[in-house]
Parts: C-alpha cells; structure tokens; sequence
C-alpha cells in the first residue's frame, strides 16, 4: 500500500518589482480601484532578459534541499506551465539544468492556473501506480509576456514567479494526498484565452486542392491574453466550493477539519467569496496575492513556499487546495503537508 507526500517546497520571483502606482502611468487606473477590485498591490515581472526556465531551476532546488533530495534521486519532472520557453516544452531544460544525471523523465503540463494541482494529482498517481519515488512538481509561469499592457482590465492582474514542491513515495499511513476533484469546460475557453493566431492567406488552396500559398516562416504567434472577467470570476465563484467540498467528502472530511485554505491566488474577493461559501474563517486562509498579483500554475506553490518558511503552515496540517482558470480548467485536492 503505496502512499506519497509533500517533503520540500520553494518558490522564485523575479527582481522587478511593479507596483499599482507604476501601472498608473501606463493605463488609465489607480491604486484605490486595483486594491479594492482584486486585492494586489505589487507584482513581479521578468525583464526581456530573464529566463522563466531559471526561476523554475531555483524553485526546484530549494524544494530538494528542504528535502534533503540529490537531482540524482528524482525520477520525475512535471513542469506545470502554460507560457514555456519552448514550444516543444521546457522540462527537460530544468531536468538538465538541475543536473539529474540519471535522465528522469521530464514533460510539460498545460492547464493554466489549474496546472499545479493537476500535476500534483499526476505525482501522486505516478507513486502509487507507477512505482515512481521523488517527483518534482514545479508550477512557473510568466503571463506578462502575454499581456496587452494597454488592456487596464487585464493588465494589473498577473505577475510572473515559479513555485515546486516535492513528492516523494511513502507507506500507505502516511499517504499525503487525501482527495482530489478535477474538472475542465472547453465551452467557457471564450471567456478566457490566449489563442494562436491565424493568417487564413497561409496554405492557400486553389479550387483543385492543391497548395497556392505557403505560410510564410516563423510568423507563428498568439493572441494577448484575452478575458471576459465578469465570467471568470462568476465561474470560479460557482465551481470551487462545489469542488472542494466533492474532495471533502471523497476523503470523509468536514471543512471543520482543514487547517488551512490555499486557493489559486486570483482575486482577494474570489478567495472570500469561496471561505465564506465553505465557512472557512479568514485567519485560516493562505493569501499572499496582494505581493505578487496572479501568477497562474506558481501562485499555490508560491503561497504555500510562503506559508510554510513562515511557519504558519505546519508538518501534519490539512490543506485544501483548489486552482481555476483558463481552459476553463478547475480541481481541488486535500493535502497534508
Ligand atoms: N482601473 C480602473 N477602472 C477599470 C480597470 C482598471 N484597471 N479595469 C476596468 N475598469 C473599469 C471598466 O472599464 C468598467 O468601467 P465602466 O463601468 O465605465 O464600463 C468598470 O471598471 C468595471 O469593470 P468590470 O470589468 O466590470 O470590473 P469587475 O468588478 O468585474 O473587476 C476584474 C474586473 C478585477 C478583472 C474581475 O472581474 C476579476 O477579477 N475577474 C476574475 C479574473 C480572474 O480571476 N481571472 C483568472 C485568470 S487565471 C488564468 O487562467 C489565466
């Protein structure tokens, strides 16, 4: 009876800091209408020359050193990310700027901010099921490179940081990973999406099928984030408190008995909205998204990297986790750390 649980977290932001007053002088908006509308006041920010692969890398070893883990002994990387550095995936560039000699498997999960509880679901199923003992789940994101900074309705909100834990197998009783629920509504990805663009003069066919035009190379690029923020906040309102309390009930647990409250960092007032539907008291509830703004599949590891150094979080208390975004994608799983 083969268990996993969580035994090191770290998180990395980038230097630039940007504060609600210096997207002030970029947009029509101001500190009062941020603050009051989402709670963030400062986000952090990769510069043209920084690497989002090297927050990942230093994330991650600080989740090994709390672990007192070697690269050597991880056998599993999953680089939960919806902005990598490479189309084709950028785990294995963690995978090998750690230094893991021994070639673990490293792949790339794409769910937006729903990605990090998702991939810890993946490591727990790659323990129990697979025989897999140290897995790296890392959350890295970096939506500014996505942002149109002259949309005031989306720009304030997102900021850029890296986020792991590690996962490592253990015996049943000791098992870390309570519950979880997954869901994911391709309808709704109208409300929220950074989509490819398309040039419909690319592989223009003539009457007879064949090929008149051929797309011209390397003009490949995606849209700017585009959001519908009525919409997503009404559906992450709806779906994760109905999400939360399926894993509470599929692990036989009341809220009463949750120690603590870490949604995805979105909005203040989504993560009120959800402790107040669920009867969470706000002391009990992790939030540090007024520092950093949302910052997609880092923003649970991030906080909770947070919590745990501060000490807030102790070993043996019950989390319930839950992420939502685009896709749209939602999940929640109950964790102890
Ligand atoms: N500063 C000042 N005014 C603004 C700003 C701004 N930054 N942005 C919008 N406004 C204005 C609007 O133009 C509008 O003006 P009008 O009434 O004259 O038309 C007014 O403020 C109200 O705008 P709304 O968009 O209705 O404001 P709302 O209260 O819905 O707040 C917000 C907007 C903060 C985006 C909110 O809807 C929200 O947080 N939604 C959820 C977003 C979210 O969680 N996204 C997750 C994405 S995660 C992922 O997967 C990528």
């Amino acid at each position: 009876n083969r268990g996993c649980k969580l035994v090191g977290c770290g998180a990395a932001v980038p230097s630039l800091q940007i504060s609600n007053d210096d997207l002030a002088k970029i947009v029509d908006t101001n500190d009062e209408w941020i603050s009051s509308r989402t709670g963030i006041r400062n986000r952090r920010v990769l510069t043209g020359k920084d690497s989002l692969n090297a927050l990942a890398v230093e994330a991650a070893k600080k989740a090994l050193e709390m672990a007192q883990v070697g690269p050597n002994e991880v056998d599993l990387i999953l680089l939960c990310t919806s902005t990598p550095e490479d189309l084709f995936g950028s785990a294995p560039q963690i995978q090998r700027a750690l230094g893991c000699k021994n070639n673990p498997l490293a792949y790339d999960i794409t769910a937006a901010c729903s990605g990090f509880v998702l991939g810890l679901v993946s490591a727990a199923c790659y323990i129990r099921g697979g025989g897999f003992k140290n897995v790296l789940v890392i959350g890295a994101d970096a939506l500014s490179r996505y942002v149109d900074w002259t949309d005031r309705g989306t720009c304030i909100l997102f900021g850029d940081a890296a986020g792991a834990v590690l996962v490592q197998a253990c015996d049943g009783e000791e098992d870390g990973l309570f519950s979880f629920d997954l869901h994911s509504d391709g309808e709704g990805q109208r409300h929220l999406n950074a989509s490819i663009k398309r040039n419909e003069t690319d592989h223009a066919l003539g009457s007879n099928g064949s090929v008149l035009g051929f797309p011209s190379s390397g003009n490949s690029s995606y849209s700017c984030i585009q959001m519908n923020g009525k919409e997503v906040f009404r559906f992450a309102c709806r779906v994760v408190p109905q999400s939360i309390e399926i894993a509470l009930d599929k692990a036989g647990l009341s809220g009463s008995s949750i120690d603590w409250l870490l949604l995805h960092q979105a909005n203040q007032r989504i993560i009120d909205a959800v402790a107040t539907r669920l009867d969470f008291p706000s002391e009990r509830v992790i939030s540090n998204l007024s520092n950093y703004g949302n910052t997609s599949a880092a923003s649970i590891p991030l906080a909770l990297d947070e919590a745990v150094r501060s000490g807030k979080v102790q070993p043996g208390h019950t989390i319930a986790a839950a992420g939502f975004g685009a896709g749209l994608t939602w999940g929640s799983a109950i964790i102890r750390w």
